[in-house]
């Protein structure tokens, strides 16, 4: 009986030592071939709106995007921006909305640091990424200058090759970026009067002949007066903020958005936003 008893003491004892032992070996966790080739994938989407490198999707389209980033059939959803279905959709939402450094506020990505990112299985990813957001003025007294970090968190699946087929990202804080972005309060009153002024000058300037949407400059104001301005947290809705992304995508893919094809309309976004006041 005291021989068992003891036995049993001992038995808890060695357990308790395996247990503490175990707690403190460092787990590793095997890196996986595909690991790398994820990472790599995703890196050098987001390098791809590092400024200048977005310059070239501004410039040549889906026809810059490298074999391997996306599936042919790419489909996703980006929020709040919206879902986007195939290929041309999806680059055009992931590379053409990067500021270009273009006046007034000359903002750009600067970096692109993947600062989360795991990929237990071939097909499967998650990331955070973090938009390093500066001045991009050479010679100008603020060139250099920090602005703030846009952050984007996103799921991806690819097919068997690695190419991204399936994305859910999601940017937080939108209206805060844009805040920062314009160094101005938002949405106010005198704000969303001076962004709907700017989009109008912008819009009869682009879209012209066969692409006109307003008889002229007042007709456009207001009409888009009447409409909900949105905020940019929800800029997929059918409001102001909304044509203020379209009018930037005009550049890029006439038929969708139904502007002509624009090249170098620069940062109209940022110009739209920052405004008169
Ligand atoms: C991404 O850009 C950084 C900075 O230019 C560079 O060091 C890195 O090699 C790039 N990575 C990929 C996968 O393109
Ligand atoms: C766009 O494509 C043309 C023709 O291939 C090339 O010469 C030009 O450098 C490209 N533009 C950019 C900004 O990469
Ligand atoms: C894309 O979808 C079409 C239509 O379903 C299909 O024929 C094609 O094989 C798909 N492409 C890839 C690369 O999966
Ligand atoms: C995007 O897709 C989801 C899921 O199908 C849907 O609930 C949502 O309403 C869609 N959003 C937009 C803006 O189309
Ligand atoms: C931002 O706006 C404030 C107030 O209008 C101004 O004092 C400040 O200089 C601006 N900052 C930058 C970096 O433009």
């Amino acid at each position: 009986m005291a021989c068992s008893k003891v036995l049993h003491y001992f038995t808890i004892l060695l357990s308790l030592a395996i247990v503490r032992v175990l707690g403190h070996i460092p787990r590793s966790y095997p890196k996986h071939a595909h690991h790398a080739r994820n990472l790599n994938t995703i890196q050098s989407i987001y390098n791809r709106t590092v400024y200048p490198t977005n310059l070239v999707f501004l410039a040549n389209g889906s026809a810059s995007v490298p074999a391997g980033l996306f599936n042919e059939n790419a489909t996703g959803r980006i929020t709040p921006v919206g879902n986007f279905s195939g290929f041309e959709d999806s680059v055009k939402y992931f590379f053409a909305l990067a500021p270009a450094a273009q006046p007034p506020t000359y903002a750009a990505f600067v970096e692109a640091e993947i600062v989360e990112f795991v990929s237990e299985c071939a097909e499967v990813a998650a990331s955070t990424v973090y938009l390093r957001t500066q001045v991009v003025h050479p010679g100008a007294p603020d060139d250099g200058r920090y602005i703030t970090t846009l952050k984007q968190i996103a799921f991806w699946r690819s097919d068997s090759t690695g190419a991204v087929q399936y994305y859910d990202a999601w940017i937080p804080s939108l209206n805060l970026f844009t805040a920062k972005i314009a160094n101005a309060t938002i949405l106010t009153p005198a704000y969303e009067a001076a962004t709907i002024q700017s989009l109008c000058g912008a819009t009869q300037t682009l879209c012209t002949g066969g692409n006109m949407q307003y008889a002229s400059t007042g007709d456009c104001v207001a009409t888009l007066s009447a409409r909900a301005f949105g905020e940019y947290d929800e800029i997929w809705g059918d409001n102001v903020v909304c044509r203020s992304i379209h009018i930037l995508l005009a550049r890029i893919r006439p038929h969708v958005s139904g502007f002509p094809y624009f090249v170098g309309a620069g940062d109209v976004i940022f110009h739209i936003l920052v405004t008169e006041h």
